[in-house]
C-alpha cells in the first residue's frame, strides 16, 4: 500500500541520517560534536537513533533515488521537496531526530540547526504526511510506555531534548508533544497507559501561560494533573544534565504541585489587588474544575480554591452553575 512505501522510505531516511552521522567527516566533526556537546553518550546517541543530514542540496535524494525509492513517496514524507524539475533536501546540515509511533515506527523527523543564526528556524519538522500527523503523536512514547505503565505517572516535556536528557539520567516515563499545542489526542495515547500526568515546563514564564489552558484537555478525560515548573533560564534538559538521578527525582517530586492548586495561585498571585481581573480569574479556575468529569472531585477542588482565592464557596458554587448552564 501506498502508506507502507512512505513508512519504507522514512526507515530508509532513519538509517541513511544514522550512517552520515557515524560514517562520515562532516557528520563526526560536526553532528556527532555538537551532541557531545551536549553531554549525549554513544548508547544515548543510538537508543533514540539520532542521526545527521549533510550541509548539501540534495544528497539524501540522490542516495534514495540511487537505491530505487520513487520520488513520489519521498515528495510525500516530505523528506525531499520538489520545485518545478529540481528536487532539494528538507534536512541541510542539521542533526535528525527520528520521531516515532507507540510501536516504534518512524513517521517522521525534527532537524535541529547547530549553528546560533537567529534568521533560521531552530527546528524544521516533517509536514503532516499520510504516515505523520503531529496532532496524534507524541516524541518518546515508543522507548517510555513501559515505565509510564510501570511508574503510573508520565512527564510531558516541551522538547526532544528533554526527553533524550531524563532517559539518559535515569528517568524514562517521558514524552514531548515537540512544542505543538497539547491534543486530545495525545492525551489519549498516555490516558491508555496511566491516568496520571506530570507537566513539566521550561523556565521561562511565557510558555507557561500558554501551556496551562492545554492542560485542561487533560482534565476533561478524568486524568490527574501535576505541574512542575524549573528554575528561570532552566529546562528539563538542562536541568537533567547538572543534577543526578537522585537530585533530579527529589526535585520532581518536591516540586510537582496539583494543577488546579498551582493554577489557582498562579492566577490569585497576579490578580488579587485588582477587582475586576480578580473576577476573570475566577472564571478560568472555576472554569478549569467545570472540565472535571467526578462531582467529588469538582466538589473538593472548589473548596481548596475557595481558600487559595480568598473567596466565597458559594460564588464558586454559582459560577460553577453558570458555566455548566453555557455549556449544555
Ligand atoms: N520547536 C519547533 N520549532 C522551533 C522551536 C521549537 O518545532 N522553531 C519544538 C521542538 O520540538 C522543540 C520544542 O518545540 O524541542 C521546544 O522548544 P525549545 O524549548 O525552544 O527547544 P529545546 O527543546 O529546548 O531545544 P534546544 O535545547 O536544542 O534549544
Ligand atoms: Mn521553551
Ligand atoms: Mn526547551
Ligand atoms: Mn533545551
Ligand atoms: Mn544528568
Amino acid at each position: 500500500s501506498e502508506r507502507e512505501s512512505l513508512y519504507l522510505v522514512s526507515e530508509f531516511a532513519n538509517t541513511y541520517f544514522q550512517k552520515i552521522l557515524h560514517k562520515t567527516d562532516q557528520g563526526k566533526s560536526i553532528g556527532l560534536s555538537y551532541f557531545k556537546e551536549r553531554g549525549f553518550t554513544d548508547e544515548t546517541i543510538k537508543k533514540f537513533d539520532l542521526g545527521y543530514s549533510l550541509d548539501e542540496w540534495q544528497a539524501f535524494t540522490d542516495e534514495a533515488l540511487k537505491q530505487g525509492y520513487n520520488i513520489d513517496y519521498l515528495e510525500k514524507t516530505g523528506l525531499t521537496i520538489v520545485k518545478e524539475d529540481k528536487r532539494f533536501d528538507r534536512f541541510k546540515g542539521r542533526v535528525m531526530f527520528p520521531i516515532k509511533s507507540m510501536s516504534g515506527r518512524v513517521l517522521g523527523y525534527g532537524g535541529r540547526i547547530l549553528t546560533s543564526d537567529k534568521k533560521a528556524a531552530k527546528y524544521v519538522n516533517s509536514p503532516e504526511s499520510d504516515i505523520y500527523h503531529k496532532s496524534n503523536v507524541l516524541y518518546g512514547i515508543y522507548h517510555a510506555k513501559q515505565s509510564i505503565a510501570k511508574e503510573d505517572n508520565c512527564f510531558l516535556v516541551e522538547g526532544y531534548t528533554d526527553v533524550i536528557q531524563f532517559h539518559q539520567t535515569g528517568i524514562t516515563n517521558v514524552v514531548s508533544s515537540s512544542g505543538t499545542a497539547l491534543t486530545s489526542e495525545q492525551i489519549r495515547l498516555i490516558n491508555r497507559l496511566t491516568k496520571n500526568i506530570t507537566v513539566l515546563f521550561d523556565g521561562d514564564a511565557a510558555g507557561m501561560r500558554a501551556s496551562l489552558r492545554g492542560i485542561d484537555l487533560i482534565l476533561e478525560q478524568g486524568m490527574n494533573v501535576k505541574v512542575c515548573t524549573f528554575p528561570e533560564g532552566e529546562d528539563p534538559d538542562s536541568f537533567a544534565r547538572q543534577n543526578t538521578l537522585e537530585e533530579l527525582a527529589a526535585y520532581l517530586s518536591q516540586n510537582s504541585k496539583d494543577f488546579i492548586q498551582f493554577k489557582a495561585s498562579v492566577l490569585f498571585e497576579e490578580s488579587k489587588n485588582d477587582p475586576i481581573k480578580k473576577a476573570d480569574t475566577v472564571r478560568d479556575i472555576v472554569n478549569s474544575i467545570s472540565k472535571i468529569p467526578d462531582h467529588i472531585k469538582k466538589e473538593i477542588y472548589i473548596q481548596e480554591c475557595a481558600r487559595i482565592m480568598d473567596i466565597s464557596e458559594e460564588v464558586l458554587f454559582s459560577t460553577l452553575a453558570q458555566i455548566n448552564k453555557k455549556d449544555s
